[in-house]
């Protein structure tokens, strides 16, 4: 049995599309849902899911005792899903390879501090780039910078707003984001 911890900060569908994904899955379970946002709409979707919350202050998540508790969880995979905090190096040195993120953009480009949600998109955009796409790639201790798992792409048109790519970017996140959490439980197990 594969378990996942889910860490997220806003509307949760990632989440949504990752519990359904495995909902039909005996390998693989989600032990909980991690958020540090009260006002997150992932809140309702982890209740009507039936999957354990655990909300996080900032104290706490950078506090031995949250590490300690993540492993006595036995957690394979922590899955940042729109989780806008930065990780702390006791929580990535306690799960080496085992934190995987979704970057709404084609890293190492549009990454890194301040580059999440639609700003990512207005700056991929008002840059007139061909592609835009999503990456997924292991979380180490620099923002968006530890080694890709994944990526696909889109093509921008002539008239693309960052709304339009963001529809654009969603498909993607919703089609590659479980295959790639796939992908990394099957290599712990080779
Ligand atoms: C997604 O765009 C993802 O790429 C980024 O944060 C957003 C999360 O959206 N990391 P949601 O909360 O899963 O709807």
């Amino acid at each position: 049995m594969k378990r996942l911890s889910i860490f997220v900060s806003g509307n949760g569908t990632n989440l949504q599309r990752i519990a359904e994904y495995f909902a039909n899955n005996p390998e693989v379970e989600i032990a909980n849902v991690v958020c540090n946002n009260p006002k997150a709409y992932s809140i309702e979707r982890a209740k009507n899911l039936g999957i354990p919350l655990r909300m996080i202050t900032r104290e706490e998540f950078k506090s031995e005792a949250f590490v300690k508790e993540m492993q006595d969880l036995h957690v394979d995979l922590i899955v940042l899903a729109g989780f806008l905090w930065k990780i702390p190096e006791n929580l990535v040195k306690a799960f080496p390879k085992k934190i995987v993120n979704i970057h709404p953009a084609l890293l190492p480009k549009y990454g890194g501090k301040g580059f999440y949600g639609e700003h990512v998109h207005e700056a991929v955009v008002a840059a007139k780039e061909a592609q835009s796409g999503i990456t997924v790639h292991y979380v180490n201790e620099i923002y968006d910078s530890g080694e890709i798992i994944l990526q696909a792409r889109v093509c921008l048109d002539e008239k693309e707003t960052p709304d339009s790519l963001a529809a654009k970017i969603h498909q993607l996140e919703q089609a590659y984001f479980p295959i790639a959490i796939e992908q990394v439980l099957r290599s712990q197990k080779d």
